[in-house]
This record gives structure tokens, sequence and C-alpha cells, in this order.
């Protein structure tokens, strides 16, 4: 399909400023991999003499080509933080294409706004930064629920962003319409007993009971295998078109209490949840980072001021909080009530004092931690040991697995199960750009352990 007017005299408007700042070689990548550039443009784009040749050159084949080039241009640029010129692109994006069902104004009609609170979907925080082309990522892939059920899993660790990229994922016109006519269904889930999954499904059941028209006076099923089965005729009978979305689940046996045949999405911290249910899985990981502009313009919301007005310390803020959405919103909360203190939290943050920072506010700040406990209970014993050990990794150094063979004095097929359980509990980070692969903890979870371990140590001196 050709190039959109639209987009078309967009690029040409911006093609100046684009032509001075891109650097092709990065966005190119991200093109071929999309299936809009062949091998053999880049490398005719490459051999230009100089990266504003290369420029010109990519932008001059750009308006040759159609809307997917141009959303996957524009993506490569929000991949990339060239966030400025992605923005002057933003408006014209194509809209026939799934991956172009991210317009603004298509998020928030009253119909929306409708659905999704009859649902039980959570409304965006209130100080909310777009991430377009994440959201983008999980919408293209609800579309592909569009016509066979199916899951799309949402993972990354605590505090990345996932739920309320879940939410956002949903708050879109097109694709209500067009997938999931039968509405958005929010449940949050969390750690549960047998007994409290038994509660979760009686008032799901309860909840789609109500929204039919039909007086259906029903028995409230008793057992879980009553309410699983009262689930799956209400999902395929009354709702075949509408989406599940289960917030944060963590273990494999409630999982399988949906496994149902229908369409689901769900945020975890564990990205082989899906193994062992049935249908198509499509999965999205959340990277830990926010990228900084997106941080800084988290900290100018809960400051009220101007992103240019916002103090030096800002920026190495946002760095010190390695781009958790969720660090960066406790930090701007307490410095909504505390404005001067930017200096002071700074200092804290390099310190690493979070304990004190947590302290001074009135905000919940005990969710980090409590999600990373949460995420280390739940490893077997042994495990959980070994997981602790993590702790003699320095901050910002990578090991491949035979360093952590050596530490755990284990054969190395064992350290890389050990290893691959914890990348999928997103407990550890991999970075699989090396041969061979290596393996780093986030920052935040490098300090978690080495408090706890200090605490632990402390308690049992004092005892
Ligand atoms: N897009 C966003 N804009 C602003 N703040 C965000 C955004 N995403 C996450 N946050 C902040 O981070 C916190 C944690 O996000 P959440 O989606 O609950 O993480 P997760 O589900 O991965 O644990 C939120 O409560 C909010 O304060
Ligand atoms: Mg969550």
């Amino acid at each position: 399909m050709a190039l959109e007017e639209g987009a078309r005299s967009c690029l040409l408007r911006s093609r100046h400023r684009l032509e001075q700042d891109i650097k092709p070689s990065y966005l190119m990548d991200h093109m071929v991999s999309d299936g809009v550039l062949t091998v053999d443009e880049e490398e005719r784009i490459r051999t230009q003499p100089t990266r504003k040749d290369q420029a010109v050159a990519l932008l001059e084949l750009l308006l040759r080509k159609d809307n997917r080039a141009y959303i996957s241009f524009y993506n490569a640029m929000v991949k990339e933080a060239y966030n400025d010129l992605a923005n002057l692109l933003h408006r014209d994006l194509p809209r026939v294409l799934p991956e172009a069902h991210f317009r603004l104004s298509d998020c928030c009609t009253p119909h929306v706004q409708a659905v999704l609170s009859e649902g039980g979907v959570p409304q965006r925080p209130v100080v909310f930064v777009s991430r377009p082309e994440l959201v983008n990522r999980v919408r293209e892939k609800l579309y592909r629920l569009q016509k066979e059920p199916g899951w799309v899993t949402v993972f990354g660790m605590a505090g990345s962003g996932k739920s309320v990229l879940a939410a956002e994922a949903a708050r879109h016109h097109g694709l209500l319409e067009e997938c999931f006519p039968g509405g958005i269904h929010w449940l949050s889930i969390g750690q549960l007993d047998k007994p409290d999954l038994l509660v979760k499904i009686q008032l799901l059941c309860f909840r789609l009971e109500q929204s039919l028209d039909s007086q259906s006076l029903h028995r409230t099923p008793n057992t879980l295998d009553e309410a699983k089965e009262r689930l799956r005729f209400l999902m395929l009978r009354r709702y075949p078109r509408a989406l599940l979305i289960l917030d944060d689940i963590w273990d494999s046996t409630v999982l399988k209490a949906f496994d149902l045949h229908c369409r689901i999405l769900l945020t975890t911290r564990n990205r082989s949840l899906t193994n062992s249910v049935s249908g198509a899985i499509y999965e999205v990981e959340v990277e830990s980072g926010l990228d900084e502009n997106k941080g800084m313009e988290i900290l100018a919301l809960y400051t009220n001021t101007k992103l240019h007005g916002l103090p030096e310390e800002a920026r190495s803020i946002v760095r010190e909080c390695k781009g958790s959405p969720l660090v960066v919103s406790l930090i701007g909360a307490l410095l909504k009530e505390k404005p001067n203190r930017w200096p002071y939290y700074l200092r804290q943050l390099q310190q690493k004092q979070f304990k004190r920072i947590r302290k001074s506010s009135s905000y919940d700040y005990d969710a980090l931690d409590q999600a990373m406990a949460a995420s280390i209970e739940v490893l077997p014993d042994e495990h959980r040991e070994l997981y602790k050990d993590l702790t003699v990794l320095e901050k910002d150094i990578r090991v491949p697995a035979k360093v952590l063979s050596v530490l755990w004095e284990l054969e190395p097929e064992e350290v890389e199960d050990i290893l691959e359980e914890f990348v999928n509990k997103s407990l550890l980070f991999v970075d699989s750009h090396n041969k061979p692969y290596l393996y780093y903890l986030h920052d935040l979870q490098l300090d978690f352990l080495v408090e706890c371990v200090m605490c632990k140590i402390s308690a049992a001196v004092l005892r």
C-alpha cells in the first residue's frame, strides 16, 4: 500500500531536520528486521560517504515506500530515543495497519472509557507518560487474537510498568471494535491460593453475568471445577470475542484455570509460565528501562515543571533509577511534596539509601522491596540461596555462566538451567548479543539483595 498523503507530506516537511540529526545505520537495523528494508537497500545507503548523505538517501527511499515503512521508521526512532523527531512523525502515522492503531485520539473516546470501566480495567496513573513503541508491540500482538484465541504475555521485572502497559494497550477504539467487541475484562491475580482463586473466578463470572441482559440467576459455583466450567461457558458462548486481562500471574496452576480456549492478555514476571497452556502464545518483553527522556517527563509532571526547567540533578536522578518507572515515580512523588530536595534525593540514590528515601514518604515505598522479596520467595530453597550468592557480582558487571559455575561449584549444564529459571522469572538479565551469554542483575535487584544479606548478617550477629 502506497504511503498515505499525510505521512508523505509530513516526511517532506520534516525532511530537513531528519537529515540533520538521524543516524541511519542504527535506524536501518530495525527497519531491516521489520522487513521493510532489504539488505541490498541498506547496503546501498550505507555505502554513501557521509552520515548526512546516508540520511538523505534513506529519506529519499522512504518517500517511495509504503505505510509500513513509515511506521517502522517511526518505531525505529522511538527505539533509538529520537523522541523529538519521532514526535514530528507521530501525528501523521498511517492507520491502515494494526501497528498504526495507536493514535492518541483513538485512545480515550467515551466508548473506550465506558467499555474499560465496565470491565474493571484500571485508569491511567495520575502521572502518565506514553511508551508508544511498547504499547504498539502489545497491540500488534493483540490483533493476532482477532482470528483465533490465544495468549499475549507481557513479562518483565517488578515495577517495569507491565500493568500500566496492559491497560494502555486495551485503551484503543479500533482494537475494541475490530478484535474484542465482547469487551475487556480485567482480573488482578497476584499470589493466590486455591480458595482465593475460586473467589476471583466467582466474581468474574458474576460480573460477566450481570452485564448480560438476560436475568440469569445462576447458583454460585462452589468448587474450582464448577467455577471453571461456568467461566468456560460464559467465555465461549456469551463472550466469544472478549479479551480477558489477567494481571500479575505467578503460578502456572492458576493460569491453567484460564486455559479455556479464549483470548487472554496476561502480565507476569515469569516468562516460562505459558509453557504449560495450549494455543498460540505471543510474548512482549518489557525491558527494565524507561528511556531517559520519559523519566525526565515523569519528574516534570510530578513537580509541575517544564522539561527544560528541571534542575540539573534531574537527569542524574533518572539515571540512578535505571529507568525503572516505579522508582522514578516514587522519587517524583517525593519531590512533589518537597520540591527543594533534588540534591538530597540524588545523594540518597547515589548512596543507595533506598530505605531512607522510603521512610520519608507516605507513598507506598515498600512496593519494590515487596515485589522483589516475593519473587525470591517463590524460588525453591536451594535456588534461593544460590540467588543470594549473586551479591558477589559488582554493579554493572556482566558474567558468563562459567563464572557462576565456579562460584556455585556446579556442573555447567546445571548452572544453565538455574540461570534460565532466574531469567524467566525476571530475577536476572541476560545479554544474548554476546557468545557466551552474559548475565547481570539490575542495580535495584543487587541493592535489594545486598540489603537482604546484610540484614540477615546483622540479625545473626545480634542474636
Ligand atoms: N507509562 C507510565 N507512566 C508513568 N508512570 C508509570 C508508567 N508505567 C509505570 N509507571 C509507574 O510505575 C509503577 C509501577 O508500574 P506497574 O505497571 O504497576 O509495574 P508492574 O506491573 O510491572 O509491576 C506505577 O505505579 C507507576 O507509578
Ligand atoms: Mg503489575
